[in-house]
């Protein structure tokens, strides 16, 4: 068994955005929770500019980049319009994740396999940035080859079919696919990939991924922020994160 890394929080705070955004108004401040974040012991913050720009503003990324004391994973589809707006930040980190406008979140893995050459070229001046560069994909063993061949540095392997597995009571599904992410965790590292793991996450699904001793980020929001209504993003964090490290020990 390989000896576990120390596990980073990343803490996506694109649904304080959507809150806000559902008055048009400037509250509740994204940067504001972010900060909060920090403080809670968020060893990173995540962001997810969409091309329809839903949640995440351009603005807001500006204030980021500003603001943060911890590094910022910029989520982005591989649109040029991203990787000119990535260019120009050069956050610590962009991870590439699938868009579609019509879809409620970001529901199924990148396809890097069919697209690889494109996406060889898409991520290049990425990396040659000083960015390291996440690849958001299932765990699938042809993605993660892919995603090596292509030169990514990390990939975030998507929990949500586990999650949903978990939410619909079917413990099978659930089951089968905590052995994919554990098997493909294993694989992706030894292939000399960086990993990490992240959506849909909550207190009852967190600890089975954070104890995978490969996965070195988890990247949680949407229940966060849910939960930080009910006691607060500072204490909703900070119970998120013993239990990541209840898991680890
Ligand atoms: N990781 C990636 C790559 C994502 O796209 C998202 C959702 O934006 C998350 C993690 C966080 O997912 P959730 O908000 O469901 O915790």
């Amino acid at each position: 068994m390989a000896t576990p890394f120390p596990l980073r929080l990343g803490v996506n705070i694109d649904h304080v955005a959507t809150v806000r955004n559902a008055r048009g108004g400037a509250y509740p401040d994204p940067l504001r929770a972010a900060k909060i974040a920090e403080d809670a012991g968020a060893d990173g913050i995540t962001a997810h500019l969409r091309e329809d720009r839903r949640h995440i503003s351009d603005a807001d990324i500006d204030g980021l980049m500003n603001v943060l004391s911890v590094p910022l994973n910029f989520e982005m589809a591989a649109t040029n319009e991203m990787q000119a707006i990535a260019l120009r930040h050069k956050p610590h980190a962009v991870c590439i994740v699938p868009e579609k406008r019509e879809e409620r979140t970001t529901e199924g893995g990148l396809e890097v396999a069919r697209e690889e050459n494109r996406l060889a070229h898409f991520i290049a001046p990425l990396r040659d940035a000083g960015c390291r560069v996440s690849i958001f994909i299932a765990a699938d063993k042809r993605q993660i080859e892919a995603a090596h061949r292509i030169g990514a540095q990390v990939i975030e392997l998507h929990t949500g079919a586990y999650c949903d597995a978990f939410s619909e009571g079917d413990m099978a599904t659930h089951a089968r696919e905590l052995n994919s992410l554990t098997e493909m965790a294993a694989f992706a590292h030894d292939l000399g990939l960086e990993v990490h793991a992240g959506h849909g996450l909550t207190y009852d699904t967190v600890a089975p991924i954070a104890a995978l001793p490969q996965v070195k980020e988890l990247n949680i929001g949407h229940f966060l922020i849910g939960e930080s209504i009910f006691r607060g993003l500072e204490p909703a964090i900070a119970e998120m994160r013993r239990l990541m490290e209840e898991a680890r020990a």
